[in-house]
Protein backbone atom coordinates (compact mmCIF):
# COMPACT_ATOMS: atom_id res chain seq x y z
CA UNK A 1 0.00 0.00 0.00
CA UNK A 2 1.14 3.58 -1.12
CA UNK A 3 2.49 5.15 1.91
CA UNK A 4 1.89 8.48 3.31
CA UNK A 5 3.65 11.31 4.78
CA UNK A 6 3.51 14.98 4.84
CA UNK A 7 4.04 18.45 7.26
CA UNK A 8 2.24 20.43 9.10
CA UNK A 9 2.02 24.39 9.84
CA UNK A 10 0.81 27.82 8.97
CA UNK A 11 1.37 29.00 6.96
CA UNK A 12 2.36 25.82 4.61
CA UNK A 13 1.88 26.72 1.44
CA UNK A 14 5.64 27.99 0.43
CA UNK A 15 6.83 24.93 2.26
CA UNK A 16 9.63 23.17 -0.07
CA UNK A 17 9.71 20.05 1.66
CA UNK A 18 6.83 18.16 -0.24
CA UNK A 19 8.87 18.65 -3.65
CA UNK A 20 12.32 17.96 -2.03
CA UNK A 21 10.74 14.39 -0.10
CA UNK A 22 8.28 13.58 -3.41
CA UNK A 23 11.58 13.83 -5.85
CA UNK A 24 13.65 11.78 -3.09
CA UNK A 25 10.30 9.03 -3.25
CA UNK A 26 10.38 8.87 -7.01
CA UNK A 27 13.94 8.41 -6.96
CA UNK A 28 14.37 5.59 -4.95
CA UNK A 29 11.67 3.66 -6.25
CA UNK A 30 9.53 4.31 -2.93
CA UNK A 31 5.75 3.86 -3.14
CA UNK A 32 4.72 7.18 -1.12
CA UNK A 33 3.56 10.51 -1.37
CA UNK A 34 3.98 13.76 1.07
CA UNK A 35 1.65 16.16 1.29
CA UNK A 36 1.76 19.57 2.78
CA UNK A 37 -0.95 20.07 5.29
CA UNK A 38 -2.44 23.49 6.85
CA UNK A 39 -2.67 22.94 10.41
CA UNK A 40 -3.74 25.89 12.71
CA UNK A 41 -2.59 26.03 16.44
CA UNK A 42 -6.09 25.02 17.47
CA UNK A 43 -6.59 22.10 15.36
CA UNK A 44 -3.27 20.92 16.04
CA UNK A 45 -4.08 18.50 18.50
CA UNK A 46 -7.12 16.81 16.21
CA UNK A 47 -5.08 17.08 12.77
CA UNK A 48 -2.64 14.85 14.93
CA UNK A 49 -4.68 12.03 15.87
CA UNK A 50 -6.35 12.37 12.59
CA UNK A 51 -3.01 11.68 10.98
CA UNK A 52 -2.29 8.86 13.54
CA UNK A 53 -5.56 7.18 12.97
CA UNK A 54 -5.08 7.57 9.08
CA UNK A 55 -1.63 5.61 9.63
CA UNK A 56 0.57 8.20 8.22
CA UNK A 57 3.88 6.97 7.94
CA UNK A 58 5.50 9.96 9.35
CA UNK A 59 5.59 14.01 8.58
CA UNK A 60 7.70 17.16 9.18
CA UNK A 61 6.21 20.05 11.49
CA UNK A 62 7.54 23.71 10.92
CA UNK A 63 6.25 26.67 12.43
CA UNK A 64 4.12 27.72 14.70
CA UNK A 65 3.61 23.86 16.09
CA UNK A 66 7.45 22.47 16.50
CA UNK A 67 7.27 23.05 20.52
CA UNK A 68 3.31 22.86 20.85
CA UNK A 69 3.58 19.59 19.28
CA UNK A 70 5.09 17.66 21.67
CA UNK A 71 2.17 17.45 24.28
CA UNK A 72 0.35 15.42 21.63
CA UNK A 73 2.74 12.56 20.90
CA UNK A 74 3.85 9.13 22.56
CA UNK A 75 7.57 9.64 22.69
CA UNK A 76 10.20 12.18 22.63
CA UNK A 77 13.59 11.61 21.49
CA UNK A 78 15.97 12.59 24.05
CA UNK A 79 18.07 15.50 22.14
CA UNK A 80 14.30 16.75 20.94
CA UNK A 81 13.10 17.00 24.60
CA UNK A 82 16.34 19.23 25.35
CA UNK A 83 16.14 21.27 22.38
CA UNK A 84 12.31 21.48 23.38
CA UNK A 85 11.01 21.22 19.36
CA UNK A 86 10.24 18.54 17.07
CA UNK A 87 10.39 19.26 13.44
CA UNK A 88 9.89 15.23 12.15
CA UNK A 89 7.84 12.50 13.45
CA UNK A 90 7.94 8.93 12.78
CA UNK A 91 4.81 6.46 13.27
CA UNK A 92 5.77 3.14 14.43
CA UNK A 93 3.07 0.62 14.51
CA UNK A 94 0.73 3.25 16.10
CA UNK A 95 3.47 4.96 18.63
CA UNK A 96 4.94 8.51 17.27
CA UNK A 97 8.30 9.27 17.83
CA UNK A 98 9.20 13.33 17.90
CA UNK A 99 12.73 14.24 16.76
CA UNK A 100 14.90 17.01 15.92
CA UNK A 101 16.83 16.94 12.63
CA UNK A 102 17.30 20.87 12.27
CA UNK A 103 20.27 21.04 14.87
CA UNK A 104 21.71 17.69 13.75
CA UNK A 105 21.32 19.15 10.09
CA UNK A 106 23.37 21.75 10.38
CA UNK A 107 25.90 20.13 11.94
CA UNK A 108 26.09 17.88 8.96
CA UNK A 109 25.73 20.59 6.37
CA UNK A 110 28.85 21.67 8.23
CA UNK A 111 30.78 18.66 8.11
CA UNK A 112 30.05 18.75 4.10
CA UNK A 113 32.05 21.78 3.76
CA UNK A 114 34.49 20.26 5.42
CA UNK A 115 34.83 21.57 8.65
CA UNK A 116 36.81 19.77 11.52
CA UNK A 117 34.47 20.42 14.23
CA UNK A 118 36.50 19.15 16.97
CA UNK A 119 39.14 21.42 17.78
CA UNK A 120 37.37 24.53 16.60
CA UNK A 121 35.57 26.92 18.58
CA UNK A 122 32.60 29.02 17.30
CA UNK A 123 30.56 31.77 18.38
CA UNK A 124 26.71 31.54 18.24
CA UNK A 125 24.87 35.00 17.28
CA UNK A 126 21.24 34.66 18.70
CA UNK A 127 19.57 32.43 21.04
CA UNK A 128 16.19 31.55 19.58
CA UNK A 129 14.47 28.49 19.16
CA UNK A 130 16.84 27.86 16.08
CA UNK A 131 19.86 28.75 17.77
CA UNK A 132 19.17 26.58 20.61
CA UNK A 133 18.86 23.37 18.30
CA UNK A 134 22.13 24.20 16.38
CA UNK A 135 23.90 25.23 19.67
CA UNK A 136 22.63 22.13 21.65
CA UNK A 137 23.31 19.77 18.52
CA UNK A 138 27.28 21.05 18.20
CA UNK A 139 27.74 20.91 21.65
CA UNK A 140 26.83 17.12 21.29
CA UNK A 141 28.81 16.89 17.61
CA UNK A 142 31.85 17.67 20.21
CA UNK A 143 32.83 21.51 19.68
CA UNK A 144 34.58 22.45 22.86
CA UNK A 145 33.93 25.90 23.33
CA UNK A 146 30.76 27.60 21.79
CA UNK A 147 30.10 31.31 22.75
CA UNK A 148 26.64 33.24 22.38
CA UNK A 149 25.83 36.66 21.43
CA UNK A 150 22.24 37.36 21.45
CA UNK A 151 20.66 40.78 21.43
CA UNK A 152 18.94 40.27 24.50
CA UNK A 153 21.44 38.41 26.90
CA UNK A 154 19.46 36.65 29.46
CA UNK A 155 18.10 34.32 26.33
CA UNK A 156 21.94 33.35 25.81
CA UNK A 157 22.08 32.75 29.70
CA UNK A 158 19.24 30.27 29.89
CA UNK A 159 20.69 28.54 26.97
CA UNK A 160 24.01 27.56 28.18
CA UNK A 161 21.89 26.79 31.51
CA UNK A 162 19.83 24.15 30.23
CA UNK A 163 22.35 22.72 27.80
CA UNK A 164 22.83 19.10 28.44
CA UNK A 165 25.98 18.42 27.29
CA UNK A 166 29.49 18.96 28.18
CA UNK A 167 30.86 22.18 26.48
CA UNK A 168 32.88 25.45 27.77
CA UNK A 169 30.63 28.62 26.98
CA UNK A 170 30.61 32.31 27.57
CA UNK A 171 27.90 34.84 26.42
CA UNK A 172 29.67 37.92 25.41
CA UNK A 173 27.94 41.34 24.84
CA UNK A 174 27.78 42.76 21.17
CA UNK A 175 31.36 44.84 21.78
CA UNK A 176 33.07 42.34 23.08
CA UNK A 177 31.50 39.85 20.78
CA UNK A 178 32.47 42.33 17.70
CA UNK A 179 36.57 42.70 19.27
CA UNK A 180 37.36 39.03 19.44
CA UNK A 181 35.52 37.73 16.34
CA UNK A 182 39.37 36.71 15.24
CA UNK A 183 39.38 34.18 17.54
CA UNK A 184 36.77 31.98 16.11
CA UNK A 185 36.93 29.13 13.38
CA UNK A 186 33.34 29.38 12.96
CA UNK A 187 30.85 31.86 13.26
CA UNK A 188 26.99 30.89 13.63
CA UNK A 189 24.33 33.73 12.42
CA UNK A 190 20.79 32.57 13.57
CA UNK A 191 18.67 35.57 13.56
CA UNK A 192 15.97 37.01 11.61
CA UNK A 193 18.05 40.03 10.62
CA UNK A 194 18.81 39.85 6.88
CA UNK A 195 15.77 37.54 6.05
CA UNK A 196 13.38 38.31 3.31
CA UNK A 197 11.99 41.38 4.00
CA UNK A 198 14.13 42.68 6.68
CA UNK A 199 17.46 42.55 4.24
CA UNK A 200 19.06 45.16 5.50
CA UNK A 201 20.75 45.33 8.65
CA UNK A 202 23.74 42.83 10.34
CA UNK A 203 23.56 41.53 13.70
CA UNK A 204 26.90 43.11 14.81
CA UNK A 205 30.13 44.11 12.70
CA UNK A 206 32.41 41.91 11.05
CA UNK A 207 35.40 44.64 11.37
CA UNK A 208 37.46 42.17 13.07
CA UNK A 209 36.85 38.48 10.93
CA UNK A 210 39.52 37.19 10.17
CA UNK A 211 40.51 35.28 6.68
CA UNK A 212 39.53 31.52 6.21
CA UNK A 213 36.88 31.80 8.86
CA UNK A 214 33.78 29.35 8.25
CA UNK A 215 30.39 32.04 8.47
CA UNK A 216 27.28 30.04 8.72
CA UNK A 217 23.85 31.99 8.17
CA UNK A 218 20.72 29.66 8.61
CA UNK A 219 19.01 32.12 6.36
CA UNK A 220 18.15 30.92 2.53
CA UNK A 221 16.02 33.78 1.35
CA UNK A 222 17.37 34.78 -0.03
CA UNK A 223 20.76 33.13 -0.89
CA UNK A 224 23.20 35.53 0.32
CA UNK A 225 22.31 37.76 3.33
CA UNK A 226 23.89 40.88 4.32
CA UNK A 227 25.85 39.14 6.96
CA UNK A 228 27.31 36.24 4.57
CA UNK A 229 27.90 39.23 1.52
CA UNK A 230 30.14 41.29 4.16
CA UNK A 231 31.84 38.24 5.48
CA UNK A 232 32.82 37.30 1.77
CA UNK A 233 34.10 40.62 1.45
CA UNK A 234 36.48 39.38 4.47
CA UNK A 235 37.68 36.06 3.27
CA UNK A 236 35.56 34.03 4.96
CA UNK A 237 34.58 30.54 3.44
CA UNK A 238 30.49 31.15 3.83
CA UNK A 239 27.49 28.68 4.40
CA UNK A 240 24.03 29.66 3.71
CA UNK A 241 20.67 27.67 5.48
CA UNK A 242 20.48 25.82 2.15
CA UNK A 243 22.73 23.12 3.42
CA UNK A 244 20.93 22.90 7.13
CA UNK A 245 17.40 22.54 4.99
CA UNK A 246 18.76 19.95 2.77
CA UNK A 247 20.40 18.18 5.52
CA UNK A 248 17.76 18.26 8.02
CA UNK A 249 15.70 17.06 5.79
CA UNK A 250 18.16 13.98 4.72
CA UNK A 251 18.02 12.95 8.13
CA UNK A 252 13.88 12.73 8.38
CA UNK A 253 14.14 10.97 5.23
CA UNK A 254 16.85 8.44 6.75
CA UNK A 255 14.56 7.81 9.69
CA UNK A 256 11.67 7.12 7.30
CA UNK A 257 12.71 4.90 5.07
CA UNK A 258 16.80 4.01 5.93
CA UNK A 259 18.23 5.55 3.05
CA UNK A 260 20.38 8.65 3.37
CA UNK A 261 19.68 10.20 0.09
CA UNK A 262 22.18 11.94 -1.94
CA UNK A 263 22.55 15.56 -0.43
CA UNK A 264 24.32 17.03 -3.52
CA UNK A 265 21.08 16.34 -5.46
CA UNK A 266 19.10 17.70 -3.09
CA UNK A 267 21.11 21.03 -2.52
CA UNK A 268 20.83 21.79 -6.96
CA UNK A 269 16.96 20.88 -6.53
CA UNK A 270 16.98 23.34 -3.68
CA UNK A 271 18.95 25.69 -5.49
CA UNK A 272 16.57 25.63 -8.57
CA UNK A 273 13.84 26.42 -6.46
CA UNK A 274 14.89 29.26 -4.97
CA UNK A 275 16.60 30.86 -8.10
CA UNK A 276 20.17 30.30 -7.08
P1 LIG B 1 13.83 31.29 15.77
O1 LIG B 1 12.98 30.15 16.26
O2 LIG B 1 13.78 31.49 14.26
O3 LIG B 1 15.22 31.23 16.28
P2 LIG B 1 13.02 33.26 17.74
O4 LIG B 1 12.94 32.20 18.79
O5 LIG B 1 11.93 34.27 17.65
O6 LIG B 1 13.10 32.63 16.27
O7 LIG B 1 14.44 34.01 17.89
C1 LIG B 1 14.80 35.08 17.09
C2 LIG B 1 16.26 35.46 17.35
O8 LIG B 1 16.57 36.57 16.49
C3 LIG B 1 16.56 35.92 18.77
O9 LIG B 1 17.91 35.66 19.07
C4 LIG B 1 16.32 37.43 18.64
O10 LIG B 1 16.97 38.20 19.62
P3 LIG B 1 16.25 38.56 21.04
O11 LIG B 1 16.33 37.32 21.86
O12 LIG B 1 17.05 39.67 21.58
O13 LIG B 1 14.84 38.94 20.67
C5 LIG B 1 16.94 37.69 17.29
N1 LIG B 1 16.46 38.91 16.66
C6 LIG B 1 15.32 39.09 15.94
N2 LIG B 1 15.24 40.34 15.49
C7 LIG B 1 16.34 41.00 15.92
C8 LIG B 1 16.85 42.33 15.78
N3 LIG B 1 16.18 43.26 15.10
N4 LIG B 1 18.04 42.63 16.36
C9 LIG B 1 18.73 41.69 17.05
N5 LIG B 1 18.30 40.42 17.23
C10 LIG B 1 17.14 40.08 16.68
Amino acid sequence: MKKLFGVIGDPIGHSMSPEMHNNLFDFYGIDAVYLPFHVSKQNLEAAVKGLKALGVSGFNVTIPHKTTIMDFLDQIDPLAKAIGAVNTVQNENGCLTGYNTDGPGFVKGLESMGADLGSRSALIIGAGGASRAIYFSMAQAGIKQIDLYNRTADRAEELVRTCPFKVRSKVLDRETAEKSLHEYQLIVQTTSIGMFPNLEGLPLSLDQLSQGTIVSDIIYNPLKTKFLEEASKKGAKIQNGVGMFVFQGALAFEKWTGIFPDTETMRRNVLRNLGG
